[in-house]
């Protein structure tokens, strides 16, 4: 059976058919009171239309003005206007239908079954064990919950995997740093730090001792080779770090459906490489010059194997082993990729990765198609964050603390509600859904190529483009409501002719869009396409609520019909926010 779908989408098939073409695109316009006429409430371009007939774009809009058809479809006048014909909905129809697509399902709404049957795999958060998460980690962990959320939103099957960062030539570094100058006392109380503390001296002693970097390199070949005091020391690093990244999950609200480390994927390396080279996708090489591979570094002077990739367009080859026998990043990459297909056989992969490891990833995907594992690998990258004492280095030892930026943004949002009358409890409560929506919403706001900036005043601003303003709209709307006595699931049918107001007919538009912005994000992995959607009905809902009456609504039916409105635009909200991964509450 064909699904239902939306408003929008119906009225998309409806042109498709009215048109006689392939595909139409649908320009939404804001509803403006144009004198003594009706004015549009969507304009379709017709400039690949008109080429594709050899005609010109405003002549055949004109022609298809004068011409359609338009009774019994849900569009009542057409004109045309620089290429573009704009069409006018028949406002009853609309409200009805937009009415009844929400009633469907008041909290699902957007919610569809494109994806039932089809698996994708997205691999996020992956922070790295023994280091502090960082808050690249956690653009990564907010983009891939929220990605996660949008494409079960859509029916997928999607499998958020947790790829942790336990294994690699650093952990022959700790554990060298740890056996000269570690504390056991210290490790338990502050693990990360301590551990981050051996990792930079270890980088500052190492500039002028290079017998450390061999005794490390000895370390992480001893931990590959089983050897028993490595293993057990690395296991309690994997331990206590594990359980810091726990807290932190917990209080983002995040959650993984599989947590595996690369270190899982150990047993699978040998065949990889063996597999490559037998395949004649690998060949054994002598590195002309150093040759770094995603996070890790091969010096000049060893044999390695390598997947060539010049014939691809990429000049760096892939490294998959160094010379004494010890894998790296791309290799446990590979061994991953292919566990995962084997066991999800997804239709595609994604990776929320930041921008740093662009190349890595093309070198990957491109060696990976060449194994002939040919499930599409997606690099969702995304810009760095800045913090306002600038860029952060593990080695040098200048990193913020996660868990202290989240703290500073619940402080900073007790400020929000501190003069508000309600319980402590529900002030704690509030202040961390606040402070947490806030860093998240800083995030999920714009494109996620770009840098994100934390900017405290902007990011908690109560009357801005922020979580706390949405989530403020969303009370409103649910302290009306009580105010009006309706209770959720109100199954009062308003009246559809009702709407009358631009007011109300653009807040309605405003939630006829919805669903399309779902879609928008889950083809382009940009969640912003949803926060700024839901901001402009936010927008659109401040405006309808200044222009009219909803509980002193001058009659009976108008003031259901408002209340309805009301309803959706809280569902709405509520539904946004949630696949942005932020919280909502009814009083605040
Ligand atoms: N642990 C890596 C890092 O912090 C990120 C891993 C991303 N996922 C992946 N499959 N490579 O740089």
């Amino acid at each position: 059976m064909p699904e239902p779908g939306y408003f929008l989408t119906r009225c998309r098939e409806e042109l498709v058919g009215l048109l006689a073409a392939r595909d139409v695109s649908i320009n939404v316009a804001e509803v403006r009171d144009v004198e003594g006429g009706i004015d549009a409430d969507l304009a379709v371009p017709l400039f690949r239309i008109a080429k594709e007939r050899g005609e010109n774009p405003q002549a055949l809009a004109e022609r298809l003005a004068g011409s359609l058809q338009l009774k019994g479809t849900r569009f009542a006048s057409a004109t045309a206007l620089k290429g573009y014909l704009n069409l006018a909905f028949d406002r009853t129809r609309f409200a009805q239908e937009v009415i009844a697509d929400f009633r469907r399902d008041p909290d699902r709404y957007g919610s569809a079954k494109t994806g039932a049957g089809r698996t994708i795999v997205i691999d996020y958060s992956s922070p790295n064990i023994a280091k502090p998460f960082s808050v690249g980690h956690l653009r990564s962990t907010i983009i891939g919950q929220s990605l996660h959320n949008i494409l079960s939103f859509l029916g997928y099957q999607d499998v958020g995997d947790n790829h942790l960062g336990d294994w690699g030539a650093q952990f022959g570094k700790l554990l060298s740093a740890f056996a000269r100058w570690g504390g056991e006392d210290e490790l338990e109380r502050n693990p990360t730090a301590h551990l981050l503390s051996l990792y930079v001296r270890f980088h500052d002693e190492a500039k002028s001792n290079a017998d450390l970097e061999l005794e490390a390199r000895d370390w992480f070949r001893r931990l590959e080779t089983g050897d028993e005091r490595a293993r057990s020391l690395w296991q309690r690093f994997v331990k206590l770090s594990t359980a810091e990244f726990g807290r932190i999950y917990d209080l983002l609200g995040v959650k993984f459906d599989s947590i595996r480390g690369e270190s899982t994927y150990e047993d699978r390396l040998s065949g990889v490489i063996t597999r490559a080279l037998d395949q004649g996708v690998a060949r054994r090489e002598k590195p002309a010059a150093a040759m770094v591979t995603g996070s890790d570094e091969v010096g000049p002077d060893e044999t390695v194997v390598i997947i060539p990739l010049d014939d691809a367009g990429i000049e760096t080859p892939l490294i998959l082993q160094k010379s004494d026998g010890t894998s790296l990043y791309a290799t446990r990459e590979i061994a991953t990729a292919e566990y995962r297909v084997e066991r999800w056989h997804p239709e595609r992969m994604l990776y929320v990765v930041g921008k740093e490891q662009e190349l890595y990833f093309r070198q990957f995907s491109a060696a990976l198609a060449r194994l002939g594992i040919n499930v599409p690998c997606i690099h969702v990258t995304f810009g760095l964050v800045r913090l306002p004492e600038g860029r952060m280095s593990t080695r040098a030892g200048r990193v913020v603390f996660l868990e202290d930026v989240i703290a500073e943004a619940i402080r900073r949002a007790e400020a929000v509600v501190r003069d508000r009358e309600l319980s402590p409890e529900e002030k704690t409560h509030i202040s961390r859904i606040v402070g947490i929506g806030a860093i998240k919403y800083a995030d999920l706001s714009q494109s996620r190529i770009k840098e994100v900036v934390f900017d405290w005043d902007r990011m908690l601003a109560l009357d801005g483009d922020s979580a706390p303003y949405l989530q403020y709209a969303y009370t409103r709307t649910r302290s009306i409501l009580r105010k009006a006595e309706v209770r959720s699931g109100n199954d009062k049918v308003p009246n559809p002719s009702a709407f009358i107001l631009p007011e109300e007919l653009t807040l309605l538009k405003s939630v006829a869009r919805f669903p399309d912005s779902i879609v928008a994000a889950a083809e382009s992995y940009e969640p912003h396409r949803i926060a700024g959607r839901i901001y402009r009905l936010a927008r659109d809902f401040s405006a309808f609520y200044d222009k009219a009456p909803v509980l002193k609504a001058e009659t009976a039916e108008l003031r259901e019909a408002r209340l309805f409105l009301v309803e959706m635009t809280g569902n709405v909200l509520a539904t946004g926010l949630a696949l942005l991964g932020i919280e909502v509450t009814g009083r605040m």
